[in-house]
């Protein structure tokens, strides 16, 4: 019963751009032919607008300075200039910021799912067609994905990936050791380092470099023999989201390296000697999402002083309990699913360095931090 992989992790992140691409290729098909039709601004584009923009660009809000709900104040754009110039689709920034690759900067919509191919197509050929908008319609949010955390935005909310002096020879270092750290996804400068293919040849000396890359959002050190001392160098990963620790030597001692870690989403503690003391090292990390304690020493009552601390966490205590969220009877079945699928792909070798398409497949528990995503509408 090993338990390999993760529900709430940057796998799943990753997983969601890969979902989002996925759609947009299968749409692709479809929308061919879409040039010659006469686009209809009622029908076609008022719809995608109102349901994906407006929120941020309308009467509300006017992020970037740009209003997007008539179609004067769509013509004069924000802040960078004109949104969308008329008869020109490859020179309208409108075009050119919901046609960006999932994850990059300018890309809009900045939060919920963004367009599909079939959609970014009828805006193109509604502004190759002269971007005709009858001036008695103007635009009104209407609730759609925009309120919903995305992917992108728990990276938006980790500020810009920092680098430290020692990284290239970091990396170098990790190589050698035969330990694979890589981009969590395209266009993304965040990494992951595995070090669970190793196993038991990784000692605390193997680890130290990873203070020196700070990009790191995922760290894998399931089955290595770090102890508590080999933790000291992740004080310094404020950005890791995911922490895989199972099947260590790792005891309360070692997890008072992990105080500051304030966006931890996912930290799984699996077999290891943890008791209900060392949790108290966990209080401040309100970012907690999932944490996994089965075969530990930690005890019902200390999970349940836990989730008081941490709102929405939630505790998995192990196959033979009932998770720590008997108030809650819907996430506890949430819980007890997740649990089944992890257990499922755990037959397979779930941890080979190359990307496996089976994790997209995986339903992608939520990946974005309510509160992070409040973070990035304050900063905007
Ligand atoms: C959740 C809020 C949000 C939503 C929804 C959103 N945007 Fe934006 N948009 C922003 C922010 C913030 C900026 C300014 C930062 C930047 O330039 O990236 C911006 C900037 C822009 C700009 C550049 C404005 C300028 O001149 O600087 C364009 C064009 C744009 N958005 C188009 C869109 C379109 C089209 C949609 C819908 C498909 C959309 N946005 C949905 C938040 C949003």
């Amino acid at each position: 019963m090993t338990f390999n992989d993760v529900t709430y992790s940057a796998k799943a992140m990753k997983a969601s751009f890969l979902l989002a691409a996925a759609t947009a290729t299968s749409l692709l098909a479809g929308s061919a032919g879409a040039a010659d039709a006469k686009i209809d601004f009622a029908k076609d584009i008022q719809p995608l607008l109102e349901k994906s923009c407006v929120s941020c660009h309308g009467a509300e809000k006017q992020k970037g300075d740009l209003r997007l709900d008539s179609r004067a104040a769509t013509l004069k754009g924000g802040k960078d200039g004109a949104s969308v110039v008329p008869g020109q689709a490859d020179k309208s920034d409108l075009y050119r910021r919901v046609t960006l690759a999932p994850g990059s900067d300018d890309v809009m919509p900045s939060k919920g799912d963004l367009l599909t191919k079939a959609q970014t197509d009828l805006i193109r050929d509604w502004i190759n067609q002269g971007a005709n908008w009858p001036d008695s319609i103007v635009l009104k949010a209407v609730g759609g994905d925009a309120g919903k955390p995305a992917a992108d935005t728990v990276f938006a909310a980790l500020g810009e990936p920092k680098s430290a002096p020692g990284e290239a020879a970091a990396l170098a270092k990790l190589e050698a050791a035969g330990v694979a750290v890589r981009p969590i996804a395209m266009n993304l400068k965040w990494r992951e380092a595995n070090f669970r293919m190793l196993g038991t040849n990784v000692t605390d000396e193997t680890i130290a470099p990873v203070r020196d890359i700070l990009p790191l959002v995922e760290l894998n050190l399931a089955g290595t023999r770090v102890t508590d001392a080999g933790l000291q160098p992740v004080e310094a990963l404020t950005s890791l989201l995911a922490l895989h620790l199972e099947h260590t030597k790792i005891t309360d001692a070692g997890l008072a390296h992990l105080k500051n870690l304030s966006h931890l989403g996912y930290l799984n503690l699996f077999d290891t000697a943890v008791t209900d003391a060392g949790l108290e090292n966990l209080k401040g990390l309100k970012s907690l999402k999932r944490l996994y304690v089965w075969e530990t020493k930690v005890t019902e009552a200390g999970a349940a002083e836990l989730k008081k601390a941490i709102p929405g966490l939630q505790i998995s205590l192990g196959w033979e309990h009932e998770p720590v969220v008997k108030s809650e009877p819907v996430a506890a079945k949430e819980a007890a699913k997740a649990q089944k699928s992890e257990d499922k792909k755990a037959e397979k070798p779930a941890d080979k360095p190359a990307d496996k398409p089976a994790a997209a497949a995986a339903p992608a528990a939520p990946a974005a931090a309510p509160a992070a995503d409040a973070k990035k509408d304050e900063k905007k």
